[in-house]
């Protein structure tokens, strides 16, 4: 597929030199609330896996960009993202409406802290996240220096409703099969998802399950231990604090780029 970026002829406005203007290939709606797509990806584009970008819409002089983390890994010739549609947001509430052919742009720097480089060794990387937080740890069990780096992965998922957990749910059975993936996968992918509005689940936001010890004997895996586990979180910033604190509590640290600890956070937010 061409990654060329997509001509000005889309856009109503020119397109400035520090942002790339690209093509969706595919959009897929999980819920009323939640929306995932994939875009072309310009040859020159690198990033690592965890990162976020700011995308926008042709749609204005000045467009409105939010933070979104790169839902695909490195080795992927396209983009894809998961994102909320917010009732009334500035970008979400037209990006929601985005159809296969249409223009997304795309500021050329990635960042972020969700990266294997903010982690010191460790054996185990738990990945928690809510909702959309689950994005950049799409790109991360993708990735194969996860599983070179680690022993095992366990990412958790909390959402609302049961039907907002199917991005990961398909996300996880993909990677276990996919041709390239599945050798590094092996077994050492463990997915905990729970819906805290509905169900069995009711109620079990993965903070309660981390000091129940519910996650673990879930799972049939050990208790945290910052000699052996790092962690990278993403979600809601109620949710980022309480894990934080868990964390702080257990001996954890955390890391930044330029000084790698036991645990990162992401605290870039979509509207
Ligand atoms: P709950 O249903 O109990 O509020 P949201 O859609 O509001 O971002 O929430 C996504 C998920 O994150 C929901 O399952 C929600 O649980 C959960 N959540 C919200 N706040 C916290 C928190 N402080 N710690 C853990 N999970 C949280």
């Amino acid at each position: 597929m061409s990654s060329v970026a997509t001509s000005e002829a889309n856009t109503a406005f020119p397109i400035p030199a520090n942002v790339f203007a690209e093509t969706v290939t595919a959009v897929k709606h999980y819920t009323d609330r939640l929306f995932s797509f994939r875009m072309t990806r310009p040859q020159s584009f690198r990033f690592r896996s965890g990162e976020f970008v700011m995308i926008g819409l042709p749609n204005a002089e000045k467009p409105v960009y939010r933070a979104y983390s790169i839902a695909s890994p490195a080795w992927d010739e396209e983009l894809e993202f998961f994102s909320i549609k917010v009732p009334g947001g500035p970008l979400t509430e037209h990006l929601q409406k985005i159809k296969v052919g249409d223009t997304v742009l795309m500021r050329k720097k990635p960042t972020g802290t969700l990266v294997h480089d903010a982690l010191i060794p460790g054996k185990r990387l738990f990945l928690f996240s809510t909702g959309t937080g689950i994005a950049p740890f799409a790109s991360v069990i993708r990735d194969p220096e996860t599983y070179e780096k680690f022993d095992q992965v366990i990412l958790t998922q909390t959402c609302r409703e049961n039907a907002e957990l199917n991005y990961g749910r398909e996300l996880v059975e993909n990677t276990k099969n996919d041709e390239l993936m599945s050798e590094f996968v092996g077994d050492k992918l463990h997915f905990h998802a729970s819906a805290t509005r509905e169900g069995e689940t009711r109620g079990h936001r993965v903070t309660t399950l981390i000091e129940n010890g519910k996650l673990f004997t879930d799972l049939a895996i050990e208790p945290l231990n910052p000699e052996t586990d790092r962690a990278m979180i993403c979600g809601s910033m109620a949710m980022l604090r309480e894990i934080e604190g868990l964390l702080q509590a257990r001996g954890f640290e955390e890391g930044a780029n330029n000084k790698p600890g036991t645990y990162v956070v992401e605290r870039a937010f979509v509207d």
